[in-house]
């Protein structure tokens, strides 16, 4: 899929535009503070309501003004559609097709990967940044999971409620924690095969464009320990056992010490954990091919590429490394967004950044 064009009113420091875009690169070149990061979030946003720095919606809408909005035209592999946003501190608007739509409709209709930065958390951070990751990647190419991740939460707190008031003895609660069991073996059951699919093709492409002399594998990391070859009954029978085992602690701490808010993902690069062991370079490099590896995995449920967004790519490699990636995304036909403060020989659609203004130096 590409993005066509992208409208924004009072997002960030961006003076209000409209700006066609290429379907292959589009290149967003400017000085620090001048809006690149901003401009390349907008797109983000109007894709999936969602930013990738901040969960904050009130931090988007430019100082002083009182509502924010974006809006977009793109075109799938069926027809041309738009997605547009509107908000305020208080409410959030969803327009697909000029229809209003609920978030979950709304959600998954273009597919976006990004690379920033910050991504270096990925593996830096702690074992919720990369849930919340891994949740949002698997929920943007596959509804049910989406669905099911939702459901799960709402049965968590549940759960948390009964069992902060030591409410356990009561036939609700027996009722709402098969439901509990059923949902979050669901996840499970998911989130292993995705990242069996996922490791390998984060190693293909790590190896490839980084080193072919090391192996780098991706590893579910979960409360029920090793899962990898269990069917979902027997996820669920694992899990029941292990609430069953766990009854007197969970009671004594008041909250849910069973689910798959307790798992992690892991990376290993040649066997060692890459949290502790690898270089800041290998990190990098870890984390992009991770996002490569996403684009993949959209492809391959979605059969479309996704739209890619590389945020400050000038100050992530060198020049080889740079020429590599550039070429590897024009021969997979995906639409990409780089901001960057220097200018790059590509043939690529440029625009200058300059105190929010965006305009257009080639056609
Ligand atoms: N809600 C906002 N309203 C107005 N300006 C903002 C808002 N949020 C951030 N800014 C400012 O926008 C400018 C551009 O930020 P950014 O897009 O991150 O720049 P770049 O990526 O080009 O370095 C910064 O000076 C920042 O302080
Ligand atoms: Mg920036």
């Amino acid at each position: 899929m590409k993005i066509l064009e992208i409208n924004y009113i009072n997002f960030r420091n961006l003076k209000d535009k409209s700006i066609k875009l290429s379907p292959e690169i589009n290149l967003f070149i400017g000085k620090n503070g001048q809006g690149k990061t901003s401009i390349v979030e907008a797109i983000y946003f109007s894709a999936t309501g969602k930013s990738f720095r901040t969960s904050k919606y009130s931090e988007l809408i430019k100082y002083n003004k009182k509502k924010s909005g974006c809006y977009m035209e793109y075109v799938d592999k069926l027809s041309n559609k738009s997605l547009s946003i509107k908000f305020n501190l208080d409410k959030k608007e969803y327009v697909f097709n000029k229809k209003n739509v609920s978030y979950e409709e709304y959600y998954g209709k273009v597919n976006v990967v990004s690379f920033i930065p910050e991504d270096i958390e990925l593996i830096m951070g702690s074992p919720s940044v990369r849930r919340r990751f891994f949740n949002g990647e698997i929920s943007q190419s596959n509804e049910t999971y989406f669905y099911n991740i939702r459901k799960y939460n709402k049965l968590l707190k549940i759960r948390n409620k009964y069992l902060k008031a030591k409410d356990t003895k009561n036939e609700m609660f027996l009722i709402y924690q098969e439901e509990f069991i059923k949902y979050g073996s669901l996840i499970l059951q998911k989130r292993t095969e995705y990242v069996k699919n996922i490791s390998i093709l984060l190693n293909l492409n790590y190896r490839k464009l980084f080193d072919n002399k090391k192996e780098l594998y991706l590893s579910y990391s979960s409360f029920l320990g090793d899962i990898k070859k269990l069917s979902l009954n027997e996820i669920q029978e694992k899990f029941r056992n292990y609430i069953a085992k766990n009854n007197i602690r969970e009671l004594k701490y008041g909250y849910s010490l069973a689910g798959p808010q307790k798992d992690d993902f892991i990376f290993f690069l040649n066997e060692k954990e890459a949290k502790s062991y690898s270089s800041q370079g290998e990190k990098k490099s870890i984390v992009f091919s991770l996002k490569l590896a996403e684009l993949d995995m959209v492809l391959k449920e979605k059969r479309e590429n996704p739209i890619f967004i590389i945020d400050d790519l000038s100050s992530y490699f060198d020049k080889t490394r740079k020429k590599n990636i550039i070429d590897f995304l024009i021969k997979r036909n995906i639409q990409v967004m780089i901001t960057s403060t220097e200018k790059f020989k590509i043939n690529s659609k440029d625009f200058n950044v300059c105190e929010g203004e965006i305009y257009c130096e080639n056609n």
